[in-house]
């Protein structure tokens, strides 16, 4: 037996990226996204209402996308709850440390150690004043401590999905097979 759901946007896994940017003081912001993904080869997308990162990045034409983690799930969480237009001390609030870019006019955020630095391509269409975002993907940062073997260890990273149906955060990490090679023996 199986149950129709209805019209829902589900996907799993849903990423919960963090979106970095500056607004016209030069002060960082952080929300949380995890409406978002990978578009063409070189580019990411975020379906983006409107927020003042909206405005920052519209302003900047700039921002960062980093992967929130399992150490980081509380202050992720506040992010996408709390608007800077609400809260002038977000990102102090969520202990969230923000450095520039040397890539991009965005920051990055000391406690995320993944992060897509990118250039605005597009954030056309009419989501509550925001839309569809995308951005080209200028440089990817990656704090050491997550590597192993130069490589992205997934198990270091502990990067975080969004569980849209029953709205939780669920930690990534566990490796079943080779991507690109275990479906061969079936060939
Ligand atoms: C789990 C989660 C996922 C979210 N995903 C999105 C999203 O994909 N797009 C969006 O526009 N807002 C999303 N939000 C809402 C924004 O993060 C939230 O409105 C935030 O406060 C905006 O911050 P700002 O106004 O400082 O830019 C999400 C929030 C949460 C908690």
């Amino acid at each position: 037996m199986r149950k129709d759901l209805g019209a829902k946007t589900l996907l799993y896994p849903m990423p919960v990226l963090i979106i970095g940017t500056y607004d016209q003081n030069g002060e960082a912001d952080a929300m949380n996204a995890a409406w978002g993904g990978i578009y063409d080869y070189n580019q990411v997308t975020v379906s983006l209402a409107g927020h003042v990162t909206t405005d920052n990045i519209r302003k900047n034409k700039a921002f960062t996308i980093s992967f929130a983690t399992k150490d980081t799930v509380v202050a992720s969480d506040y992010v996408g709850l709390v608007s800077k237009a609400r809260e002038n001390r977000k990102l102090e609030k969520a202990g969230l440390h923000p450095f520039k870019s040397n890539k991009v006019n965005a920051p990055l955020f000391e406690e995320y150690p993944l992060t897509i630095e990118c250039k605005l391509v597009s954030l056309d269409g009419n989501m509550g004043e925001g839309g569809t975002l995308v951005g080209e993907i200028v440089n990817v940062s990656v704090d050491e401590k997550i590597l192993t073997n130069d490589k992205i260890d997934v198990k270091k990273l502990a990067p975080i999905t969004f569980d849209a149906a029953n709205n939780k955060y669920i930690v990534l990490g566990e490796e079943i097979a080779d991507a690109f090679k275990v479906g061969l023996k079936l060939k």
